[in-house]
């Protein structure tokens, strides 16, 4: 009986594994988790779009295995949530590779999960520095904090900007572009006279906005998540007349993000950033991603976010050909590392030290183009490697 028991079970799962294992040998499962609704919505979007463009150009097989997209909601700032998606993707589907992430809190609340289940993870936006320092399987296409903020900071300084007040959404990225503004700025002779930190949920600028403009500095420095509360600080500046006051804005090109810029409309023009990409970036192959994008994306702006899910699956795509269609983390993160590719944005590295990218940050300031907003670049510093690890 109790042989026949346990034959009888192991006839099922040698079935099963008969049905179950060319599927699973030919298939390498990418579980992506991504803001897909709530206020962050359009990051899961923008991400996804590019993730997938890439797919569609160079086709989903790697290595003769076939890439499957899972794609789970955590539904923007909401670590529990990550997490709890994290696991599903690893126990019940079993996914090869974690991608995505949006903010910050997401990919702090997954990467303990990368170690455990010694899986890699492609960070496609969040952007704190030490994200990366979290697991060593963590390996990200999109930027830090620190590396677009201080070119910022050196541009003020050399264009007459000699006090700043520095406002910053209150949780990891901005308290990494706080420090580094008063680090960069300061050192060059600036002073940082007033600093802000605003709730990362549902910001109401319109209290503060009277008391910077009373304190009379050159210019505002800001971060906020890419989004409506950029587009809202804008309106308040506007409506309190800092502008008129003499005061300039500056920020990291999060501000003046291509998906809310037309919402921002004129009051975003001559609004100065720096950032590693924009949809105005002058090259060819810029020219043929957002091109490409129109066409597949009609009712989107490719922005930065959309440029790091491009990015995030060329990198895959790339490590399982040097690796043979290996995703097992080790195999997977040392072929990654320094891995080089001229992108829609420019030249990028994955940085073999840190698995973080190295890339070109631009200056740029938002222009009327043909009737468009854009994100015109005028000058760039070349191969900044992210300044918060240092
Ligand atoms: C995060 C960083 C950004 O630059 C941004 O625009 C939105 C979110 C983050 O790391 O949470």
């Amino acid at each position: 009986m109790l042989l026949r028991h346990t034959l009888g079970l192991f006839a099922v799962a040698s079935a099963a594994w008969g049905l179950m294992a060319p599927v699973q040998a030919n298939t390498l499962k990418i579980g992506m988790i991504l803001p897909m609704s709530g206020p962050f919505a359009a990051y899961g979007t923008q991400i996804q779009n590019g993730a997938k463009l890439y797919l569609s150009q160079h086709g989903d097989t790697v290595a003769g295995k076939k890439i499957e997209l899972i794609i789970k909601d955590d539904t923007g700032v909401a670590p529990e949530v990550s997490k709890r998606q994290a696991q599903e993707l690893l126990i019940k589907d079993n996914v090869d590779i974690l991608a995505g992430f949006g903010l910050t809190p997401s990919a702090f609340a997954v990467a303990p999960l990368s170690v455990q289940a010694k899986k890699p993870m492609v960070v496609m936006n969040a952007a704190t520095s030490s994200v990366t320092s979290k697991s060593p399987y963590i390996v990200r296409t999109s930027f830090t904090l620190p590396q677009t903020t201080a070119p910022i900071a050196s541009w003020a300084i050399k264009n007459g900007i000699n006090t700043v007040y520095t406002v910053v959404a209150d949780y990891g990225p901005g308290h990494d572009a706080e420090a580094q503004f008063k680090k960069t700025f300061s050192a060059a002779g600036g002073h940082v006279i007033g600093e802000l930190r605003t709730p990362v949920k549902n910001p109401d600028f319109a209290p503060y906005l009277q008391k910077i403009k009373d304190s009379k500095p050159d210019a505002i420095f800001m971060f906020v998540p890419a989004g409506e509360q950029g587009v809202a600080f804008l309106k308040g500046f506007k409506e309190r007349g800092l502008a008129e006051a003499g005061i300039q804005l500056i920020a990291t090109g999060d501000l003046t993000d291509e998906d809310v810029l037309d919402a921002m409309g004129d009051a975003a023009l001559g609004v100065t950033t720096s950032f590693h990409y924009s949809e105005a970036h002058d090259s060819p192959e810029n020219l043929a991603y957002t091109q490409a994008y129109a066409a597949a994306y009609p009712k989107n702006r490719p922005n930065f976010m959309s440029v790091s899910g491009y990015d995030g699956m060329h990198l895959i795509m790339e490590t399982l050909k040097k690796t043979q269609g290996d995703a097992s983390a080790d195999a997977f993160i040392a072929a990654a590392k320094g891995s080089s590719w001229i992108s829609p944005r420019g030249r990028i590295t994955i940085d073999p030290e840190t698995r973080d990218i190295i890339q070109t940050v631009y200056i740029r300031k938002v222009e009327n183009i043909n009737g468009k907003l854009q994100n015109v670049e005028f000058d760039h510093i070349a191969d900044v490697k992210d300044p918060g690890k240092q």
